[in-house]
């Protein structure tokens, strides 16, 4: 199987106060129609990973591939295309937009690339159904718990059928029911066509991946399953 995903030598190098080396050297290979978990301890560098990969940030030396091609940090508008097209991003604190219903938040994900209203609120409906959110599509995030607001937050990362999950500690503000309930949601979407990567502090839900990758002070300490 082709890699889909490649880091090559990625280094992020942060300078605060003092300099922080977030991550160190790393060299990863991310399969298609695999799951990969992140674990590690604070601070090792599992969020840092995460973001370099949606391409919000940059790193300070490397280079990443996605599907054959070299990320050119350069090019923010190809990279924020490529984002919403391709890339679906699940953070803990859900980041709804707090004035949007959660219909609004999922189809304004859709309507940002096909600009047609019609279709993005059906397709938004849809998809907030298949998570159990039938009757929960007019509510506001403050009038949702927080197992529903994370998975109106998988509505929007999925409507527009990602190759790429990106999910940094899904389930880090929720209690075990309701993590249970989106950590299952989570593992629902892989398929042959996807990639799911996922940082967690839960072991258990670490083990349902494909390939754990423990991670240490910026570096990979140890690599568990098919990588
Ligand atoms: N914007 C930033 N500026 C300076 N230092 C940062 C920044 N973001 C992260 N760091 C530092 O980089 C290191 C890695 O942080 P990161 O957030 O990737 O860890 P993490 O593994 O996600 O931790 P947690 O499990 O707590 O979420 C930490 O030492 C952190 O303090
Ligand atoms: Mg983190």
């Amino acid at each position: 199987m082709n890699n889909f995903v490649s880091l090559k030598k990625i280094s992020k190098i942060y300078f605060k106060k003092s300099k922080i080396k977030a991550l160190n050297n790393i060299n990863l290979n991310f399969k298609i129609g695999r799951v990969y978990s992140l674990i590690g301890p604070s601070g090792s560098g599992k969020s840092t990973l995460l973001n370099l990969l949606s391409l919000i940030d940059k790193p300070s030396s490397g280079s990443i591939k996605i599907k054959n091609k070299i990320i050119n940090y350069d090019n923010q508008n190809e990279n924020d295309l490529y984002r919403s097209s391709s890339i679906g991003i699940i953070y803990q604190n859900y980041n709804l937009l707090n004035d949007f219903t959660a219909l609004e938040n999922v189809s304004l994900a859709e309507l940002a690339l096909n600009n047609n209203s019609k279709t993005s609120e059906i397709n938004a409906k849809k998809t907030l159904h298949n998570l159990g959110l039938s009757n929960r599509v007019y509510h506001y995030p403050t009038e949702l718990s927080g197992g529903e607001n994370q998975r109106v937050a998988i509505a929007r990362a999925i409507i527009n059928k990602p190759k790429i999950i990106l999910a940094d500690e899904p389930t880090g503000n929720l209690d075990l029911k309701n993590a249970k309930t989106v950590f299952k949601n989570l593992l629902n979407l892989k398929n042959k066509k996807r990639l799911i990567i996922f940082a967690t502090h839960n072991r258990e839900f670490a083990e349902m991946s494909d390939c754990k990758i423990e991670m240490i002070d910026g570096n990979i300490k140890s690599i568990n399953g098919k990588l």
